[in-house]
């Protein structure tokens, strides 16, 4: 499939150098910032399944450009809509999607990260930033509030006090703080924040897949589930490890001082 809005990246080979096993995705709707329309998110959804789908890849990165991750959903598509207009064309039916896909997807964002951006970058699996990169959710500053879980995701990330500052006030929250408050991993300086994500994406990419999905699913759960139930479910994907060839190759290799090959099995 070609895209309109989007870019796929793989193989990734900056510099005639390719980062094995790793795809990065580009929103490229630079003229509004990367403002997240309903076809965007359908290429984006509808690109993330192809790169679920293909065992060559093993980690997403997905980034924006120097300006913007996005700065939102794209108010001009929603000015005018109604609330039946938004039912009937299932708004965030690409944001339920998202929520599927098994992979491991590291959000790096350089500029803004607002609304339905910082929503997104929320709904990957941890955000890098670069050091100019902005977040916040202003949708109250346009006489809404977030839609695509920022009050739950952000409240969190950072915490009750935070995220009700951001979310009644619409202002904005820096990288460094960003970090200071745990809603990203780690800062880079912005022009070398692709760079080093895909490093941190190929660290992912080289553990065994079978673990690393399951490790995600375990992780995703402490955030809808009771701390009883989640080291259940944490429990049986541990044990479920261990019917993989993967985790003995991994033992066996510790035992024998080698790195270890996985196959994803
Ligand atoms: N939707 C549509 N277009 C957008 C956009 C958005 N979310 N954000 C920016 N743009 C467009 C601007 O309209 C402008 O287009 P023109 O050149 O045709 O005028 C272009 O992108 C560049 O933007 P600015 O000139 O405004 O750039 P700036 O550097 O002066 O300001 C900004 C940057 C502070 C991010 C500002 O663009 C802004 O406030 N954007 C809107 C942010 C916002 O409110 N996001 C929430 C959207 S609602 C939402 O996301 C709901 C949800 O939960 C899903």
């Amino acid at each position: 499939m070609t895209y309109q809005n989007i870019i796929l990246h793989y193989p990734y080979s900056p510099l005639g150098i390719t980062a094995p096993h790793v795809a990065v995705i580009q929103l490229n709707r630079p003229k509004v910032l990367n403002a997240l329309s309903t076809d965007l998110m359908k290429e984006l959804v509808n690109c993330l399944n192809t790169c679920d789908d293909n065992p060559e890849i093993h980690t997403i990165v997905l980034t924006g450009n120097d300006k913007a991750f996005a700065a939102g959903a794209d108010i001009a598509e929603m000015a005018t809509s109604t609330p039946i207009d938004q039912i009937i064309e299932q708004r965030f039916k690409s944001w339920t999607l998202l929520g599927m896909i098994s992979k491991p997807i590291i959000a790096a964002v350089n500029g803004f990260a607002l609304g339905g951006g910082c929503e997104l970058a929320m709904s990957c699996d941890l955000i890098v930033a670069g050091d100019t990169a902005k977040f916040g959710q202003p949708e109250i500053k346009i006489g809404t509030l977030p839609g695509a879980g920022g009050t739950q995701r952000l409240t969190r990330a950072i915490g009750k006090s935070k995220a009700m500052w951001m979310i009644l006030s619409g202002e904005m929250m820096d990288a460094q703080s960003a970090l200071e408050s745990g809603l990203v991993a780690k800062v880079f300086p912005a022009e070398t924040l692709l760079a080093e994500a895909v490093e941190m994406a190929k660290i992912i990419a080289t553990k065994a897949p079978v673990a690393i999905r399951l490790a995600k699913e375990a992780v995703n759960k402490a955030f809808e589930t009771s701390l009883k139930d989640g080291m259940d479910f944490e429990r049986r994907n541990f044990f479920l490890t261990f019917s993989s060839a993967d985790q003995k190759e991994g033992m066996r290799a510790f035992l024998e001082k080698r790195e270890a090959i996985y196959k994803g099995k």
